[in-house]
């Protein structure tokens, strides 16, 4: 039994390999790599039994990441997240099986941990020592803090208008941290010119090949949470689709090993009505998006106008007969307060998305009668306190309680 399955790297529109024990970033044609591995020798020689005696965290699935040697493991306790059933919430939407994935739970309070523990580990593990990337802020926070425990410099790019306790992640972790007056592909641009300039480690968004890897760690918990019986739909808040991207990919290495029996889910990539270039290229039937202008919602982790993976996330989408739909800002905010009200959790806009997209497609019927749904929340509202607006009553010390009967 090998460690890591890990075998090499490819390109899924060329289909050119490359060496996994080197440093590479998008192939030669500019589409982002993935990773394989050598499932045919861990189907033989690796039984899923073997996860009953390991930790709770996402190290457990060490065979399918690509960490070869385990002292270049890089993490804070990750993964493992819980799932929670949703029944009350479930009988005002119409759905009984209902779940919730909840990366509220998780390190740094969002599912980027999962990306920056992988991508940092092998990062480390690749010997490299500084880094840079764009983010919409929870993955920067993320990156900026694994780094840091990896002893990696990280340079970070973000939107002036990401929430500001994002900067705070960053600056305390003491990466060295920019604002642009822009949106995340701005902070791209500037990235891709001082990755020229400097030569440093290209962490952006599928760019390097390993965060899609941590990402699909989601995707392995959920099978084996469900006792390997996978459910019917999974709901994804999409911004760059990595992590639609990697369960998709999770599910189809587990089928490949022979540890999941049944239909793939119907994958549903979920945006927010004034950033939905993925669900325009759906409604149209493409296989790529188009950039979406001044593109602005609440759900600030689902604001990227035109994301370098849109073909791998529509892939997952059509493969899977699954569909992609937008919300608007007013129903993902009247959803966050639903789910706090009626389950107690209080849930990123993001997740809300997601949630607001089950009640949608159970009303217009996508979503049918019987189905098992699980709904992926992205990261914990308590990052984004903001979108919640409380004017309770001052009282004076001593004053009479005010409540009239
Ligand atoms: C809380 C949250 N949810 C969802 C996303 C979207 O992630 P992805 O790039 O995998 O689409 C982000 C990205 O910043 C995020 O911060
Ligand atoms: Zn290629």
């Amino acid at each position: 039994m090998r460690f890591s399955y890990v075998s090499h790297l490819y390109c899924p529109k060329c289909e050119r390999t490359y060496d996994v024990d080197q440093i590479h970033q998008l192939c030669e044609c500019g589409a982002p790599l993935l990773v394989a591995y050598d499932l045919e020798s861990m189907r033989q020689e690796v039984k899923r039994d073997v996860l009953k005696e390991r930790e709770a965290n996402l190290w457990r699935y060490h065979e399918l990441l690509p960490v070869k040697h385990p002292e270049h493991i890089v993490s804070l306790g990750e993964g493992m997240t819980p799932l929670v059933p949703m029944p009350r919430l479930g009988r005002n939407i119409g759905i009984n099986s209902l779940y919730m994935k909840d990366e509220g739970v998780i390190p740094t309070g969002t599912f980027k941990a999962r990306g920056a523990a992988v991508g940092v580990s092998k990062a480390k593990e690749l010997g490299v020592k500084q880094l840079a990337m764009p983010t919409n802020g929870n993955a920067g926070a993320a990156w900026s803090l694994y780094a840091a425990r990896a002893g990696i410099q990280a340079t970070v790019v973000m939107p002036v208008d990401a929430p500001e306790l994002m900067r705070k992640e960053c600056a305390i972790a003491g990466a060295e941290l920019y604002l642009v007056d822009g949106l995340i592909n701005d902070a791209g641009q500037i990235v891709a010119k001082a990755i020229r300039e400097y030569g440093w480690y290209d962490a952006s968004t599928l760019k390097e090949p390993y965060r899609i890897e941590g990402k699909k760690t989601m995707g392995l918990e959920i099978a084996e949470q469900f006792s390997w019986r996978l459910p019917d739909v999974m709901l994804y808040p999409t911004g760059g689709g990595v992590g639609l991207i990697g369960i998709y990919k999770a599910i189809k290495e587990l089928q490949a090993l022979g540890w999941v029996d049944g239909r793939m889910p119907r994958l549903v990539a979920v945006q927010a009505e004034h950033c939905a270039p993925i669900v325009k290229a759906w409604n149209e039937k493409k296989r790529e998006s188009k950039f979406w202008p001044n593109a602005h919602t609440v759900a600030f982790g689902i604001n990227v106008p035109k994301a370098l993976g849109d073909f791998l996330v529509l892939e997952a989408v059509y493969e899977t007969d699954g569909c992609a739909i937008a919300v608007n800002d007013e129903a993902i905010l009247a959803e966050q307060r639903t789910v706090a009200e009626l389950e107690g959790a209080f849930i990123c806009p993001e997740g809300a998305a997601a949630f607001a997209a089950a009640r949608q497609l159970r009303e217009s019927g996508w979503i049918r009668d019987g189905e098992t749904v699980v709904v992926l929340n992205t990261g914990t509202g308590l990052k984004y306190a903001d979108t919640v607006n409380v004017n309770p009553p001052v009282l004076e010390p001593g004053d009479q309680f005010p409540k009239e009967n």
